[in-house]
């Protein structure tokens, strides 16, 4: 049974990744998940694409892990098991990924877009952690992902009470890249894949491999990590030609290399 549905060549270098339980609002159920990694790790691979977008539907991104999956689980279970460990592989992907969403956007819905790179919302985005209700917690990167992206006050008020936030006070917070009609938030993400796609994936990569040490590390070694990845832009074909274009007054043409 297919989860997901995988449109490799959606835009020019752009792949599309859509969750497909629209009856389930998405639910995030382990199948759905294995196909999701394996996805990602085969569009990570393809040379032609170049940025990643998962969305769902209008009604929902995802709404959750699988609660009815996980109901009569034990804690032995869940950690032979260990489902979450499907989201490692997610956030290894080396292309950027931008989330789409649209609708409800809660706990592991919440945590999948914040898992991606970016995240472009419509106005009817709803973004929580409501695990609290259902007497557990965020467990695949809420407590530390939201935190880290909307500060601690907000986040520790939604952990605990399970409160959710409207794509704008997403926007303000910082969770969200920007809010846009529903009828748009697809084709928008599309617009912002396609211009990271324009620029060199050389460069691209080693760009978000640095980014994403500024949540993970001491900003000293933050530093040299950027550094490092900084110089080693210099060994592509690309660093060459987007510095000559710009020399010569004309549009670079990336290759990879
Ligand atoms: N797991 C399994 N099924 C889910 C689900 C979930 N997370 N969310 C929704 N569904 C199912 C519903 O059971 C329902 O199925 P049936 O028609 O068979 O009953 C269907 O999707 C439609 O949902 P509703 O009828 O509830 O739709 P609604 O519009 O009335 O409410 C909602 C929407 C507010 C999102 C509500 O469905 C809801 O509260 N869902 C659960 C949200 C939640 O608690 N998510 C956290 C899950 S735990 C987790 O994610 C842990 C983690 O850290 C990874």
């Amino acid at each position: 049974m297919d989860f997901i549905l995988v449109k490799p060549h959606f835009h020019p270098h752009v792949a599309l990744i859509q969750l497909n339980r629209p009856k389930e609002l998405n639910a995030l159920n382990l199948q759905l998940m294995a196909q999701l990694r394996d996805a990602l790790r085969q569009l990570d691979a393809e040379e032609v694409v170049r940025t990643i977008i998962i969305t769902g539907n209008d009604r929902a991104f995802a709404a959750g892990a699988d609660i009815k999956e996980m109901a009569g689980k034990s804690a032995v279970d869940m950690l032979i098991t260990d489902q979450f460990a499907t989201w490692d592989q997610i956030r290894k992907t080396k292309k950027p990924v931008i989330a789409a969403v649209s609708g409800f956007a809660l706990g592991g819905g919440c945590e999948l877009a914040m898992t991606c790179d970016m995240i472009v919302a419509s106005e009817t985005a709803v973004f929580g952690q409501p695990e609290i209700k259902l007497g557990i917690m965020p467990g695949a990167g809420g407590t530390q992902r939201l935190t880290r992206a909307i500060g601690k006050a907000k986040a520790m008020e939604m952990v605990l009470t399970g409160k959710t936030l409207s794509a704008h006070d997403a926007e303000r917070f910082g969770l969200v890249n920007r809010v846009v009609p529903v009828d748009l938030y697809l084709d928008e993400a599309v617009r912002l894949a396609s211009e990271i796609a324009s620029m060199s994936p050389v460069a691209v990569r080693l760009a978000k491999e640095s980014v994403n040490r500024a949540h993970e590390t001491s900003l000293d070694e933050g530093l040299h990590f950027e550094r490092k990845n900084f110089y080693l832009c210099f060994a592509s074909e690309d660093q060459k030609e987007g510095m000559q274009a710009f020399v010569e007054k004309r549009p670079a043409n990336f290759k990879g290399k």
